[in-house]
């Protein structure tokens, strides 16, 4: 079957990966990759199939309507999966409108340039055979902040059961499902929840096909080194100190990115209209754990002894309404579409240590700023 597909936000992390999965998977597919390229999208993160024929890159901003809107009729799409969006926690607590103004309001231009485009091709509005869809990425950070409790007599981590019935370690008792009222508390958190509930509104008042996911803390290859696993491992290699918020003891459920894109596809193909499924690996690690096994991988790999970086642990002045827990319940995406994380958590970080280090020149690119200058460049002439 063809489909013509936008993907927003796909030269950033996420993104970039699930451009890969679909253009490499269906051939038959047009992506058309919609990213305004902020200091966050990298084309160098698709440099494998930039060539590819079923791919098309479009620098735009979600935030212009008549932009987008034409671009929906010029591809004649037939589905968004829109991933574009300011992702970093530290930044919104600096500059909060930045994040409204993108979250907020580009994700509502895109819904309504969508609904728009939608109701001009499907004027029965949503014909059974339609297969259009507004897949809307979001995060878990929207439900709020889990505590960190335990069962009498029980230290945490300890293992427990989801209703899915899969056993893992846990910091608390309390979990993350899809029906728990929304409490974000950064201001990512609040634009993230804000995009979320337009997108329902306009599945409920206008019945546009949307499906929404909230995922939990995502690593892997490509990443942004403005967040914890890159650039930790790159200030490691480098020998610089490692700034650890507070004690170090907030709990992150961490998944590797392209279970996150395995995921993503499913739901997009098979998820149910106005759903909402959340992605995690029911992988909790509280940070300052996570840091040592990143340190101990570095070290080993680099040939360096085990440990010797220990001492780069820096412990600084904790981040301003820092959440101490997250942990996703995704039994419900297990039970319903079947999706469960293929790797274990060793394996992908591993694979993650190895990929920043056998791609310094990635690394230092994003970090010189080069990458920037190189698209102003490369777009003032057009
Ligand atoms: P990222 O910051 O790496 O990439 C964001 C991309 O969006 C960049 O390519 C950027 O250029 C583009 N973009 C930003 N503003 C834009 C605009 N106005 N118009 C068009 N493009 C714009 O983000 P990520 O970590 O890949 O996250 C992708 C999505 O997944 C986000 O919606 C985020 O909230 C969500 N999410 C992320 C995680 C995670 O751990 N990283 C977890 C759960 C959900
Ligand atoms: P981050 O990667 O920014 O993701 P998020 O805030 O979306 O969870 O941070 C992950 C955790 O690591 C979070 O608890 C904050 C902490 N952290 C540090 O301790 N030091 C750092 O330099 C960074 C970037 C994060």
């Amino acid at each position: 079957m063809k489909r013509n597909i936008i993907i927003t936000g796909g030269a950033g992390f996420i993104g970039s990966h699930v451009v890969r999965l679909f253009v490499n998977k269906y051939p038959d597919y047009k992506i058309i990759n919609l990213d305004k390229l902020t200091y966050a999208g990298n084309l160098a993160n698709l440099k494998d199939i930039e060539n590819k024929p079923n791919y098309k890159f479009v620098r735009m901003d979600i935030c212009d309507f008549d932009g987008v809107y034409k671009l929906m009729q010029d591809e004649q799409i037939d589905g968004i999966i829109h991933l574009a969006a300011e992702s970093h926690v530290d930044r919104s607590i600096k500059d909060p409108f930045t994040f409204a103004q993108t979250n907020v309001m580009g994700t509502l231009s895109l819904l309504q340039a969508a609904k728009l485009y939608w109701q001009s091709i499907d004027p029965d509005f949503c014909l059974p055979t339609s297969v259009f869809r507004f897949y809307h990425i979001s995060t878990d950070e929207v439900y709020g902040a889990l505590e960190m409790t335990h069962p009498e007599g029980i230290e945490p981590p300890f293992t427990t059961k989801a209703s899915s019935g899969k056993h893992h370690l846990a910091y608390g008792e309390k979990f993350f499902t899809e029906d728990l009222k929304y409490q974000p508390h950064s201001p990512y958190s609040a634009a993230k929840a804000s995009s979320d509930h337009f997108v329902r509104a306009f599945h409920d008042t206008y019945g546009l096909p949307t499906v929404v996911t909230n995922c939990s803390n995502n690593y892997g290859p490509y990443q942004f080194p403005e967040k914890l696993i890159p650039l930790f491992i790159n200030n490691i290699r480098h020998r610089k100190p490692l700034p650890v918020y507070g004690k170090g003891e907030n709990v992150r459920d961490w998944l590797y990115v392209e279970d996150h894109a395995r995921a993503i596809d499913l739901i997009f193909h098979e998820g149910k209209i106005a759903e909402t499924y959340n992605i995690g690996g029911f992988n909790e690690w509280k940070n300052i754990d996570i840091i040592k096994v990143v340190i101990n991988t570095v070290d080993r790999l680099l040939g360096r002894p085990e440990g010797a970086d220990l001492d780069l642990i820096t412990y600084v002045t904790d981040r301003a309404g820092h959440d101490m827990r997250y942990a996703i319940d995704s039994s419900k995406l297990q039970r319903e579409l079947g999706w469960e994380p293929s790797l274990q958590f060793e394996e992908g970080i591993e694979r993650t240590v190895r990929w920043y280090l056998d791609n310094q020149e990635w690394m230092d690119n994003v970090t010189s700023g080069d990458y920037l200058k190189y698209y102003e460049d490369m777009y003032s002439h057009r």
